[in-house]
């Protein structure tokens, strides 16, 4: 919450000197950073502004977001599960950026008030000229899309951001013509994604975290979750390094007994008891978030088996949360809607908490999950494969704990 107010307190002054100067709060829009808060945002800033406590205001129905022709969805406060959404907005106004089309987007926290974003961009996805963008969250606003890395003629895909404690950053992605040609590749970076190193290509048959970020051990372990989608036939492995990316090792296949195409992408932590596990995307055939385990640190998998979420062959995220829960974001059965569950049983079981969007013909996909370290947990995702939107979530039933703490 501090993270929200004070970043908003600084918009809500250059809001307010703009609109003494202009007296027009279309001119205020027209006049903020190119790259600056959306209408939504200045939305959560007259809701600040009328009451110190966001959580608890309700975002009204029918407004439209700058920069988009579609409707906020109503469902931003959950009175039964207490979750809610405190903060949404778009990382650039439609139509701004260098390409048309982006997908896959990862979301980093570099330090308080700091996010680093990655997705990929081009004419469309696969198209030669897809590269790997970077946008940064400072200052209280977004800052233009940056290439991060381009290979003449060959699109890139999914890349992963993920920072180690030693603060050293990771960006994996993959390179090639398709899906069975990629190879693995990432960049470094020393100074919080200033500046990056040449890229590295990892060693052959390994792709890296294929979607989602790793998971890291108290051990210095690196858990990352890959996957292959090659002529009929789709699984996961579970791809360790424990120096960073430069020595690697793969444990699996992890599938679906007797299916040939099964899932992918998956999604790892460690549960209480210490099993390693895994959520994973499924084929449309599946329908379901699947779930697979290890007993031993990774090496060894069970068959992957379905949850009773469902899946329309769609990309999931989730993130171990602090208190021990895992949170999941995920479509239902179509990409147009994205909920949230949270399960207090390390996935066994799931409790639908949050509907973020639910708009028929539109697609919101490929959630990224981080939860940041004011205890708020950050989700950005495609927005109808032209702009990728952040929104923040929290539990008011953790309310009088972080206010403690
Ligand atoms: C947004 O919702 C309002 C109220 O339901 C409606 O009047 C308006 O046409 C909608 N706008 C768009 C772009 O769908
Ligand atoms: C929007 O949500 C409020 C409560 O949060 C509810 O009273 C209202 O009926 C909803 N509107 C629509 C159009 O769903
Ligand atoms: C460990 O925890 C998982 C998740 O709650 C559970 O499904 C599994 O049965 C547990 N294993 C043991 C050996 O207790
Ligand atoms: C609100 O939360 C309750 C309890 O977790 C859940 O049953 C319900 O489906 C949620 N509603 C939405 C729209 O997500
Ligand atoms: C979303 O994308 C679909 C497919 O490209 C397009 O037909 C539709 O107009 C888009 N909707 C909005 C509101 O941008």
């Amino acid at each position: 919450m501090l993270a929200m107010l004070s970043c908003s307190k600084k918009q809500l002054a250059l809001v307010s000197l703009l609109f003494f100067i202009f007296y027009s709060p279309q001119t205020v829009i027209a006049n903020k950073k190119p790259f600056g808060i959306t209408v939504a945002s200045s939305r959560s800033l007259r809701e600040i502004e009328s009451s110190p406590r966001p959580a608890d205001n309700k975002v009204e129905t029918g407004q439209q977001m700058e920069g988009s022709t579609s409707n906020i969805t109503n469902t931003t406060a959950n009175a039964t599960s207490g979750w809610s959404i405190v903060k949404e907005e778009l990382t650039y106004l439609a139509g701004s950026a260098p390409f048309n089309s982006c997908h896959a987007s990862t979301i980093v926290e570099i330090e308080k008030d700091n996010y680093l974003v990655a997705y990929f961009g081009g004419s469309k996805e696969g198209a030669p000229d897809v590269k790997i963008w970077l946008q940064r969250y400072s200052d209280g606003c977004w800052h233009p899309p940056q290439v991060a890395d381009e290979q003449d003629g060959v699109p890139m895909w999914n890349p992963v951001l993920f920072q180690l404690p030693s603060r050293e950053l990771l960006l994996f992605y993959k390179i090639g013509q398709e899906v069975q040609k990629w190879s693995g590749a990432m960049k470094r970076s020393l100074d919080g994604g200033i500046s990056w190193s040449q890229r590295q290509q990892l060693p052959p048959g390994i792709l890296g975290p294929i979607k989602n970020k790793p998971f890291l051990l108290e051990d210095g372990r690196l858990l990352c979750g890959s996957s292959v989608e090659s002529w009929n036939s789709w699984g996961a492995w579970l791809e360790v390094t424990e120096d960073a990316g430069r020595t690697w090792r793969k444990y699996g296949p992890i599938y679906i007994e007797g299916e040939t195409l099964g899932v992918i992408q998956p999604v790892p932590y460690r549960t209480a008891n210490g099993t390693i596990r895994m959520l994973l995307r499924s084929f449309d055939t599946i329908g379901r978030v699947c779930m697979a385990d290890s007993a031993d640190g990774g090496v060894t998998w069970s068959y992957s088996h379905k949850t009773a979420l469902p899946n329309p062959n769609s990309g999931i995220d989730g993130v171990k949360m602090k208190d021990g829960r895992v949170l999941l974001a995920y479509n239902t059965f179509s990409r147009s809607t994205l909920k949230i569950a949270v399960s207090a049983d390390d996935g066994d079981s799931w409790d639908e908490v949050l509907t973020l969007e639910d708009t028929k013909g539109m697609e919101f996909s490929y959630p990224a999950v981080i939860q940041t370290m004011d205890d708020l947990v950050h989700v950005t995702y495609t927005y109808n494969r032209t702009q990728i939107k952040h929104v923040v979530l929290e539990d008011s039933r953790k309310k009088s704990f972080h206010l403690r703490g």
